[in-house]
């Protein structure tokens, strides 16, 4: 396993794989890795004949600069729990390699990021589309993995595929999660005990969400309920809570449509730290 640290070595690596008919398989991070991580890794190590891993803390995607700031950079530990996963290829630029210039694109994802996450994190996606965008091109995948974790974020993810026309497979893999069912992050190591210990509560509020669904609740209904039980929980400051359809993301407020999948995403505050999850229903 080597790392690089320049987008020109890791072309001229890419271009020689692809020349020698090698299959690519690419999984971006932003380090700090875990098993959700590296899950992705594994995966992509059993479908193709080289892995790039990539590991980045994208300024461009954040749109508060003590979260940029506070995020946690470990990569020395991260190349270790590489090692014996099946990644070829750490590729760990410097800012000034990912952004020789500062980047003016912008992109819009439509529909897709004027809910949730987008809708609160004005600029975020533009970020991530610009950041992944620059990897697929550097990294030339035949296939690129994402979790399910960041379900916004597969759905902006194939849009700007499709948009582009990136000649690569998507493959969106489950969220691993803690025993406790709290969904792996690497903000998940900025919680203090407190927070830790009240943090599976999230996933637990998806749970009767999707429960209530199940048992014939109007999505409007079922997100009041999941929202109110999380009320109990003085620690948790919840930013929003939303039953929506799992492909488009549009509210679904109307139902049951036991034919539609729903994706049922929230994001809340921990003492300072911000975490996000997501079920799916159907
Ligand atoms: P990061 O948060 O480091 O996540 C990297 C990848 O790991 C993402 O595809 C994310 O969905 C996936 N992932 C994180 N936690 C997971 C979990 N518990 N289970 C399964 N997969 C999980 O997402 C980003 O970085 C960035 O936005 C990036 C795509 C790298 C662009 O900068």
């Amino acid at each position: 396993m080597e790392i690089l640290e320049s987008a020109a070595a890791l072309q001229t690596r890419t271009e020689t794989w692809r020349q020698q008919g090698r299959s690519i398989g690419l999984v971006p991070t932003m380090g700090a890795l875990h098993e959700g991580h590296l899950q992705l890794v594994r995966r992509a190590a059993a479908e193709n004949d080289v892995v790039v891993v990539s590991i980045f803390v994208n300024p461009t995607q954040f749109n508060n600069s003590e979260d940029f700031k506070l995020y946690p950079r470990t990569l020395e530990s991260d190349a270790e729990l590489l090692r014996g996963t099946g990644a070829t290829v750490i590729f760990a630029p410097a800012v000034e390699q990912m952004y020789p210039q500062p980047a003016v694109l912008r992109f819009d994802f439509g529909p897709l990021e004027r809910v949730m996450e987008g809708a609160k994190r004005p600029g975020h996606f533009n970020g991530v589309g610009i950041v992944v965008s620059k990897l697929f091109h550097m990294a030339r995948p035949h296939r690129a993995y994402f979790g399910q974790k960041d379900w916004q974020q597969v759905a902006v993810v194939r849009q700007l595929v499709a948009d582009l026309s990136f000649d690569l497979e998507l493959i969106s893999c489950p969220t691993i999660r803690e025993e406790d069912g709290l969904a792996m992050s690497s903000r998940n190591r900025r919680l203090s005990p407190e927070a830790r210990a009240v943090a599976p509560r999230l996933h637990e509020a998806l749970q009767l969400t999707a429960e209530a669904l199940r048992a014939g609740a109007s999505p409007g209904d079922a997100q009041q309920q999941g929202t109110e039980w999380l009320r109990q929980f003085p620690e948790i400051e919840l930013e929003y809570l939303e039953v929506a359809d799992a492909r488009t993301l549009e509210p679904a407020w109307a139902g049951p449509a036991p034919e539609r999948q729903l994706v049922l995403c929230l994001a809340a505050w921990l003492g300072g730290v911000r975490l996000i999850d997501n079920v799916l229903v159907g």
